[in-house]
């Protein structure tokens, strides 16, 4: 069985202190948790510190995003090499809010994903299609086109460790879930689109991840549905407890 992973994004939200007294309330929420793999993605101006506290506990850390090239006059952007001396182990490649908001395109993916996997990050890539997209009856074209893109060039051996993360793009801080029926089609899809690329046994093991508005109200329903191998969480990571929740019905669904 895939290893579950639960994942929170915390967007531009916490301050230093915030995000620090977060980090220190989900090592005492979550300390012993076996099962699930479980991180964090706070802001990068303090993912130092958020690292530091989390040293030694179940919660790994990542970056939010990185910037491709390795170096240089790139104002404002980070490495993956400094994603990962500043304690990230992961990095989001491609969130929506990052293609939609900051016109993130499917080659800059492409090349996020080979920096992250070349500074030794594992990358969670994210896909999914916007509302008008889903009524166009366009999803699966949509996730195609971004799944293909994004691994464009990469292979098997370093495909399997890629985490994909689908979040349609209407479900994502809306309080709006894709059901757990429609959800599970999509995994299915994009895992067959993973088998034809890297072949099956690659994709049996690659995890995919839903993200759009899950909370510990809806995550054991998703979890419970086979090919979703964990959650990508945003506006319920923000508090320790319900992320807490959330890792916690993982740990219910990893045992069963
Ligand atoms: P949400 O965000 O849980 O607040 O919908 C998910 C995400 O954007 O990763």
């Amino acid at each position: 069985m895939r290893k579950l992973a639960v994942f929170g994004n915390w967007k531009m939200n916490k301050l230093l202190g915030e995000a620090r007294a977060l980090a220190q309330s989900l090592k005492a929420g979550l300390a012993g948790t076996t099962g699930p793999e479980i991180a964090v993605f706070p802001p990068s101006v303090v993912l130092s510190a958020v690292a530091r506290e989390l040293r030694g506990t179940p919660v790994g850390v990542g970056a939010q995003n990185i910037h491709y090239e390795p170096g240089g006059a790139f104002t404002g952007e980070i490495s993956a090499e400094m994603a990962r001396s500043a304690g990230a182990q992961y990095t989001l490649i491609g969130h929506s809010e990052r293609r939609h908001v900051f016109g993130e395109t499917d080659q800059w993916v492409n090349l996020k994903l080979k920096s992250a996997l070349e500074a030794g990050l594992v990358p969670v890539v994210c896909v999914g299609e916007t509302l008008q997209q889903r009524e166009d009856g366009a999803t699966r074209e949509v996730v195609q086109r971004q799944v293909q893109a994004a691994f464009e060039g990469v292979e098997s051996a370093q495909a399997a460790g890629v985490i994909v993360a689908y979040e349609p793009v209407w479900a994502i801080g809306t309080g709006k879930t894709a059901t757990a029926q429609a959800t599970q089609e999509v995994h299915a899809f994009i895992r067959s689109l993973l088998a034809g690329a890297f072949g099956e046994e690659t994709a049996q093991a690659m995890r995919i991840q839903y993200g759009g508005s899950a909370k510990p109200a809806n995550a054991a329903e998703l979890l419970a549905q086979e090919g979703i191998d964990g959650l990508l969480v945003g506006g319920a990571s923000l508090d320790a407890d319900s992320f807490c929740a959330i890792v916690t019905a993982a740990a219910g669904q990893a045992q069963q």
